[in-house]
């Protein structure tokens, strides 16, 4: 079975379609500070108005424990929303109760609502089926038709991406399909040279997507606070960087078997060392192997890849015909350490072929740091979601859409 799209559902003008989105987006005191999955959510919600639909928006926000939260509440990303499509958007405070209810029934053709956070009701991630099954037959009963197109969160079995799904006619929204689109490429058919730039803090979250990718790369680049267990495993000090030393031996394995397969295991040869963890921290740079021969001794902590290594990774990328990236390689919310990621960020816009970042928090930095989204191939919305489907897992609001995992 293929992936069900937008035209198995049939003609919508006058259906009430309820859209599953993924505008889990960062917020500052109230205020989104970075509305990519907003802008992401629009080609649907534009091919659904367009076609008369009376669209019933909802998503997740945050980690609510269950219960309203108003910290959490989608109320300003409606407001998002409305400005992003031009239009009057309606939001109803609660997610099934009869704000929802009522909000829904005075829909119009082409109109929209958005629903209060889904995460606010016990059932929407609840382990056990039948109160999961419950919140999503509540759910159902606003709508005739779904639409799932929150790509971040497919990677998730709860009851708006799974259940919902399975209980009304569903059919994969536009940004799934071009997620998907693309993110088959790097699994099938990558152009070659392809190299996967992996950072972030800790490997242990990168181990799976690790092992599937090796035998399939040219080129693996680490940098990120996960560089550390991998200086580390090659008998190097590390001073006070971050170390998981549980992980040391796995790691071991994974550079053994890069030598074996021929895959180019590129790590960094020099480092960015810091007094402290702070911004505005003395720092200075080392070499890899004499990160506690600098002047912060064994209390100096690596926050960035140094200079030498930037330039080396940003050649490799360069030089690729695929490449995907996720996870910073320091910790760029701190300009004194964002020098790595930038040159990374940099040198992916001027890939000659197909340049991804991977979401989460490789997203919100390429962003950041002044990118724009149409200067990449393709960023992705989801984080967790695209590392699960690079390393080959079954994602539960994938299947329930039709789709098979090769
Ligand atoms: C994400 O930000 O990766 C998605 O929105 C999923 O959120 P979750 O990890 O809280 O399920």
């Amino acid at each position: 079975m293929t992936l069900r799209t937008l035209d198995s559902l049939g003609p919508l003008e006058g259906r009430r379609v309820i859209v599953r989105c993924d505008l889990n987006v960062p917020l500052r005191d109230g205020e989104i500070t970075d509305d990519g999955r907003v802008r992401a959510s629009l080609p649907t919600l534009k091919t659904l108005i367009e076609a008369g639909a009376r669209v019933i928006v909802c998503s997740h926000l945050g980690r609510p424990a269950g219960a309203p939260d108003p910290q959490y509440s989608l109320a300003p990303v409606a407001e998002r929303l409305g400005e992003l499509l031009d239009a009057s958007v309606a939001f109803a405070t609660d997610t099934v109760g009869p704000a929802a209810q009522q909000a829904v029934a005075e829909l119009q053709n082409g109109s929209v609502v958005v629903l209060e956070n889904l995460r606010f009701n016990a059932g929407e991630t609840a382990k056990d089926e039948k109160t999961r099954r419950g919140f999503a037959t509540e759910l159902a009963s606003l709508g005739d038709a779904m639409v799932s197109d929150g790509f971040g969160v497919v990677h998730r079995k709860q009851a708006s991406v799974y259940d919902l799904a399975e209980l009304l006619p569903s059919a994969a929204g536009l940004l799934i399909a071009a997620e998907l689109d693309v993110l088959d490429r790097l699994t099938e058919t990558p152009e070659r040279p392809y190299t996967v730039v992996l950072g972030g803090s800790k490997v242990s979250d990168k181990l799976g997507v690790i092992s599937h990718l090796l035998p399939r790369v040219d080129r693996l680049l680490i940098g990120g606070g996960m560089l550390f267990t991998f200086l580390a495993a090659q008998g190097h000090a590390v001073a006070s960087s971050l170390l998981e030393s549980d992980q040391l031996d796995t790691v071991r394995a994974y550079i053994a078997e890069a030598a074996e397969r021929g895959v180019e295991l590129v790590l960094p040869t020099d480092v960015v060392v810091a007094s402290g963890f702070a911004a505005d921290a003395a720092h200075e740079i080392v070499a890899a192997d004499a990160i506690e021969q600098s002047s912060f001794g064994a209390a100096g902590i690596g926050l960035d890849i140094g200079p030498e290594t930037a330039a080396a990774f940003a050649a490799a990328v360069r030089a690729s015909k695929t490449v995907f990236w996720n996870g910073p390689m320091g910790v760029f919310e701190f300009p004194a350490f964002a020098a790595g990621t930038k040159a990374v960020a940099e040198a992916l816009t001027e890939v000659d072929g197909l340049g991804v970042v991977g979401g989460g928090d490789s997203a919100a930095a390429v962003r950041q740091l002044g990118f724009a989204d149409s200067q990449f191939g393709h960023i992705s919305t989801g984080g967790g979601a695209s590392l699960e489907f690079l390393e080959g897992k079954k994602l539960p609001g994938l299947e329930v859409l039709g789709w098979q995992a090769r």
